[in-house]
Order: structure tokens, then C-alpha cells, then sequence
């Protein structure tokens, strides 16, 4: 999978790309993360990409100009699979999504800034909206740097056995049972019986019963 951000701030999203996970990705040659630099297709002088909003208000506007010319000049490399714009008046992200976006080639992540970007920017180019939550930040990176860890883990060949993602919380519409390590009794606080007993068939029915106990304490809307 190759995925190429437009930001005005790669600096601001480079690390979590250098470590762990993400970082391992790369070196196995699963994901290729290509930064642009949204500067870099300014056509003025001051290397400006925003400016003021017709109709007055406070608050910047990212020119279609800059984003247009990066955009066009990928798309005549490649071929691209979504154009996301990250913003907070876009589809949530769920586990459901990432699992689709995962299974892409290619795809283009422009994030926003100041007021966002000139409403013609996304009725031309962007094919997804995509919001991480119901609350705003300073500017698309970090959610950009979420949306990639979620889709990047998912990517057959990421992750081993160890760190299977088939186990983790909304993969099956329900949320993760506990988990426990050594040692077996911390002062008195005991691990459940069950998970010593060696029966494996007994451990899985009441790792699914936890599941379910928990969706419904924490999440019942995902039991709906
Ligand atoms: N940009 C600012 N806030 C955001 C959010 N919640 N999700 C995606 N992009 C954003």
C-alpha cells in the first residue's frame, strides 16, 4: 500500500511513523508513506496556501490552488483508490472502515487547517471525509496519524501471530475480555480460575462471555 499525506506540517507527523509497528511496516515493504509538502505547490512568492474567507469571518481558508496542483501531479503517476480529506464534519472512523481501507492500493490523505479547505477542493477531489471524533483539533495531522495506525496494522503481513489483530476490541463488534500476565496472584488478587485450568475450549467460551458482558456494560450500542 502507498499512501501520500498533504500537510502543511509533515514535521508535526513524522514520528509516529518512525517506530514500532509503523515503522516495521516500512522496513517489510507493506506500506510506503510518501509526505507532501503543501508549501511546495505554492505558486506565490510569500508561499502562502491559505487566505481570507469570502463573505467575511474570522478564520483562514486553504486555496484550492496549491491542493489542485499536488493532487493532479499524483494522480498522473498512479492510479488512487480514495482522496481523504480529514476533517470533524466527516464519517467517523470505525474499525469497519479501516478494515475497507486497508485493502487499498493507493490512497491520498490531504489534511486541513484554520477553517478547513475551499469547499471546491472537496466537491472536485476528495472521495471520503473522515472525522476520528466528535471534537476539533488544531489541524487534520493527528488524525491522519490515527487513521494510518488503524489501516496500517490491518494490512496482512504487519502483524504476527503475537500481535493478531483478529482479537482486538470492534473487530467482531464487540469489545477485547481482560487479560492477565504473571504472576497469577498479586497480593491476593487472583487471576480467574479458568485461565490456569488448561481447558482451552472453557477459556475461549468465557473469553466470549466476558466480551459480551463488557460490550453490553460499556457499549451496548454495538450489541444493536
Ligand atoms: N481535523 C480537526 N479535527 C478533526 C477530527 N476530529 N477528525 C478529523 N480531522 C480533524
Amino acid at each position: 500500500m502507498r499512501i501520500d499525506i498533504i500537510t502543511i506540517l509533515p514535521e508535526l507527523m513524522q514520528s509516529p511513523f518512525s517506530a514500532s509497528i509503523l515503522k516495521r511496516a516500512q522496513e517489510k515493504g507493506v506500506v510506503e508513506i510518501h509526505f507532501h509538502n503543501l508549501r511546495d505547490y505554492s505558486t506565490n512568492k510569500q508561499k502562502s496556501i491559505d487566505d481570507y474567507q469570502f463573505g467575511g469571518g474570522a478564520g483562514m481558508v486553504m486555496m484550492i490552488e496549491p491542493i489542485d496542483l499536488c493532487i493532479t501531479k499524483l494522480k498522473a503517476a498512479r492510479n488512487y483508490d480514495e482522496v481523504i480529506y480529514m476533517t470533524p464534519d466527516g464519517e467517523t472512523l470505525n474499525q469497519g472502515m479501516a478494515n475497507t481501507l486497508s485493502l487499498h492500493e493507493n490512497i491520498i490523505i490531504l489534511c486541513g487547517h484554520y477553517k478547513g479547505v475551499d469547499q471546491r477542493v472537496r466537491d472536485l477531489f476528495i472521495t471520503k471525509e473522515i472525522s476520528i471524533g466528535d471534537f476539533v483539533l488544531s489541524g487534520g495531522e493527528l488524525a491522519a496519524n490515527v487513521l494510518c495506525d488503524a489501516v496500517i496494522r490491518l494490512i496482512p503481513g504487519v502483524l504476527n501471530d503475537e500481535t493478531s489483530a483478529l482479537t482486538d476490541s470492534f473487530q467482531d463488534d464487540l469489545l477485547a475480555p481482560p487479560v492477565y500476565t504473571r504472576p497469577s496472584d498479586y497480593n491476593g488478587n487472583k487471576v480467574p480460575d479458568v485461565l490456569l485450568s488448561g481447558n482451552f475450549p472453557k477459556i475461549e467460551q468465557w473469553r466470549e462471555e466476558q466480551a459480551y458482558q463488557r460490550t453490553k456494560e460499556r457499549r451496548p450500542d454495538l450489541l444493536d
